[in-house]
């Protein structure tokens, strides 16, 4: 990521002798909560005072900033709202982790100390809220001088009930940290603007990850694809000077096991090509390779926590201008797999880089293929931004990457994929069309991709709503989400290679 990630530190010990900036104290709407209670003892009933005022609602996500004034050793404590005593949920846990973070930079204090010491008696609990806070602790300023506004913490401290193994919360925050900031390293690559993450940049930062973490990365060029007929993909890049990059991370620890192929949608700018796009909002198409980064991030993640399970990761990677070289409504263009597509709009880019990515992924004889992409306008109008879009072809594969966005809290809907959707697919002069009408666009788009995926277990995620989030929300800063590697590192850790 840009800039430096958080510093996370952990001790044992008792929040009311605790000397720090601020102490993170947590408070129901029913009341304050165990630690607040032992806090509110050294500070002479003053939390219970302003609970009974109305002060503190214990309402979720909000905060309440109180300086102890040499009563209890923290100068501060922070009292973040926890909501519902009895409905607490894992997802509230992060929410509040992040809305303390937002408080905190808001603030300007730069060190937090988490007292969350009834949590802490489940270490899942304590690490949900370690996810919060540093999902929201994030900022992409590097291209603004005055980066002032968007302070950042620079230090967590994780206070645990005495007697306990700090061993044990040391190894599950190393996992949870890597799978932050791989989520902020996606961040990072969906943010940049399109003129500096181009498809060779998506290239060097695959080659980088390689390096760093212990891959193998191949990256095939235009000459390569040519030689392979990957007309789909290339036809799309036709209309730039960007060259294509079809790019292939590796992370093979089970030699003879068949591994899970992810593909991530690598268009590094979407103008629509000569079915040029709107100008309004045109400059958010930068955020088309959000599936790529996705791709890459769970890759980053997955190398770094050495996962026991072959994980392959396929990027077609373009850009889609209308230069006058760039191909056209009513071109028919042979497919990698062989089928001929009818182009009728060449802003359905995506399923043209993307089947020709899912055909060749297919000589790995896959366990499983999951494809993250900003596929569809139609999938944001549907679901919105809260929930990505789901359809596939196994039910099991369906079922566990269901389970695993309820746990990560990336969710997914599921929509059909009935047979009868092909037929808004059908094309007069070639075997299919590259976009049907206006009814049903996120489901025709998948349908299409399902044509290569051949008889493989396979999970296609739209991502357009969610990849992007416009005003902000407990743990997602405005901008980029980095959606996706939570969700598939999630999927991959649950284990079996389905
Ligand atoms: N990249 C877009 C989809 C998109 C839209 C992503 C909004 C994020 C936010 C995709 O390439 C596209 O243009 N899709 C077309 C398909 C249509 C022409 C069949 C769309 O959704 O309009
Ligand atoms: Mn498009
Ligand atoms: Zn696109």
């Amino acid at each position: 990521m840009e800039g430096a990630f958080m510093n996370i530190t952990v001790s044992v010990g008792k929040p009311e002798q605790c000397a720090c900036s601020l102490l993170l104290i947590g408070c129901y709407e029913e009341g304050l909560s165990e630690t607040s209670r032992i806090i509110d003892g050294s500070l002479d009933g003053l939390l219970q005072k302003l609970y009974e005022r109305g002060e503190l609602s214990g309402k979720l996500n909000k905060t309440r900033l109180i300086y102890t004034l040499g009563k209890i050793p923290a100068e501060c404590v922070l009292v973040v709202g926890l909501g519902n005593k009895e409905e607490l949920t894992p997802e509230k846990i992060r929410q509040a982790g992040g809305s303390a973070i937002q408080a905190a930079r808001a603030a300007g204090m730069t060190k937090i100390t988490s007292a969350f010491l009834h949590l802490a008696d489940q270490l899942d609990g304590l690490m949900l809220l370690l996810e919060g806070m540093l999902l929201a602790n994030y900022s992409f300023s590097k291209y603004q001088k005055n980066g002032e506004q968007q302070k950042l913490v620079e230090e967590v401290h994780l206070l645990l009930p005495l007697k306990f193994a700090t061993e044990t919360a040391e190894r599950n925050i190393a996992d949870t940290r890597v799978i932050c900031e791989s989520t902020l390293y996606a961040r990072d690559l969906v943010a940049q603007p399109a003129n500096v993450a181009t498809p060779p940049y998506l290239a060097e930062e695959a080659l980088k990850l390689a390096d760093l973490f212990g891959m193998t990365c191949r990256v095939l060029e235009r000459e390569d694809l040519e030689e392979l007929g990957m007309n789909a993909l290339l036809a799309v890049a036709k209309g730039s000077q960007q060259p294509p990059k079809f790019i292939i991370l590796e992370h093979l620890p089970q030699p003879g096991t068949p591994p899970i192929v992810l593909v991530g949608k690598g268009v590094t700018f979407d103008s629509g090509g000569i079915s040029l796009k709107p100008r309004e909002g045109m400059e958010k198409m930068k955020n088309d390779m959000a599936g790529a980064a996705a791709v890459l991030g769970a890759l980053r993640a997955t190398a770094a926590l050495k996962l026991p399970v072959n994980v392959v990761g396929l990027i077609p990677a373009v850009e889609n201008l209308p230069g006058g070289n760039a191909y056209k409504p009513g071109d028919v263009i042979t497919s990698h797999a062989g089928l001929t597509i009818e182009i009728v709009n060449t802003d359905a880019e995506g399923r043209l880089i993307l089947c020709d990515a899912l055909h060749y992924a297919k000589k790995y004889k896959p366990a499983a293929v999951i494809d993250v992409a900003t596929l569809t306008g139609a999938c944001v109008v549907a679901l919105g931004t809260s929930a990505t879009g789901m359809m596939g072809n196994d039910a099991a594969l369906v079922a566990s990457i269901g389970r695993a966005a309820t746990a990560s809290g990336e969710r997914v809907w599921e929509l059909p994929l009935w047979e009868e959707y092909g037929e808004l697919m059908k094309s007069d002069i070639a075997d299919l069309k590259n976009a049907g009408g206006p009814n049903a666009g996120t489901i025709s788009a998948a349908w299409f991709l399902q044509q290569f995926v051949g008889g493989v277990p396979w999970v296609h995620l739209d991502i357009a709503g969610t990849a992007w989030e416009e005003k902000g929300r407990p743990y997602l800063p405005k901008g980029a989400t980095g959606v996706g590697v939570r969700l598939l590192l999630e999927h991959l850790r649950a284990g079996r290679q389905k």
